[in-house]
Parts: structure tokens; sequence; C-alpha cells
């Protein structure tokens, strides 16, 4: 069984989150999901979420493509959790290109090209002009 990881905040699921979960699970058969920590948002990405954490998890899970959800709560885990979870590829949007390069002595490594013109960001956005 290939399995495949990804890691992410996943507020406000929205299109753009669907096509990078669809795509990421095409290169296996088991896709986790790392998702952020209320705290590790917080605190290491300046970012505060509408959704919770539990909120945000139960509707990973109820994505078909999602099989497991785990908490992401350090920069440091990924190298654990690949060996940890017999991670074989690890998938992110091309936002984070380069960055996790690091990881390829360990599992393959993708970066999807990201959906354009969507994003939690721009939804928060959009919804507090009008
Ligand atoms: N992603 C994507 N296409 C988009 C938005 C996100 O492929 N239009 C991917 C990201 O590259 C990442 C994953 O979805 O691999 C989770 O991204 P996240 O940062 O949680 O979503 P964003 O909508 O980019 O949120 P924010 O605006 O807070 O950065």
């Amino acid at each position: 069984m290939k399995r495949v990881i990804t890691y992410g905040t996943f507020d406000l699921l929205h299109y753009g989150h669907i096509n990078l979960l669809q795509r990421a699970k095409q290169y296996g058969d088991y896709l986790i999901v790392a998702l952020s920590t209320d705290e590790f948002n917080w605190n290491e990405k300046q970012k505060k979420c509408y959704f919770s954490y539990e909120e945000r998890k139960k509707l990973l899970e109820a994505v078909r493509y999602v099989d497991l959800v785990i908490p992401e709560e350090s920069w440091e885990q990924k190298i654990s959790d690949v060996r940890e979870y017999h991670i074989d590829t690890f998938v992110i949007g091309d936002d984070w290109k380069g960055k996790f390069d690091f990881l390829k002595d360990s599992c393959e490594v993708i970066y999807l090209p990201r959906t354009p013109e969507i994003s939690s960001t721009q939804i928060k956005k959009d919804l507090s002009a009008s």
C-alpha cells in the first residue's frame, strides 16, 4: 500500500483544497492530512482560523480522499511523521516549492500547482468587504 501525506490549515474548506486532496490521493492508496492545530497556526503562522481544529478535522474526515487526519504541531515533525506512518510520498501546493526538499532523503516530494484565484485568506477578505 502506498502512503501519501500532506500538511496544511484547511480553514473554510474550499474547492482549491479539494483539488489538492484529490490530486494528492492519486499518488497512492492512503492519504494522511497533518492538520495545523490552532496553537501552531497562531504561534508559527500568525493565522487565526475561522473554524477550530476539531471543526476543520471533522470537515476533512468527511472528504472521500482523506483516510486519516493527524495534528500538525511543529515544523520539525515531518521527518518523524514520514518514518512513523511509513510515508512514500509527501505532497503540498507549490506555494511551498523547494521548502521541503530536505525530505527527499526519506520519501518522494511533490509540489502541486495551486488552484488559481481561491484561498481562505481571500474568502475572509471578500466576506469582510461585503
Ligand atoms: N491549496 C491549493 N490551491 C489553493 C489553495 C490552497 O492547492 N487555491 C493548497 C495549498 O497549497 C496547501 C493546501 O491547499 O497545500 C492547504 O493550504 P492552506 O494554506 O490551508 O489554504 P489557503 O487557502 O492557501 O489558506 P491561506 O489563505 O490561509 O494561506
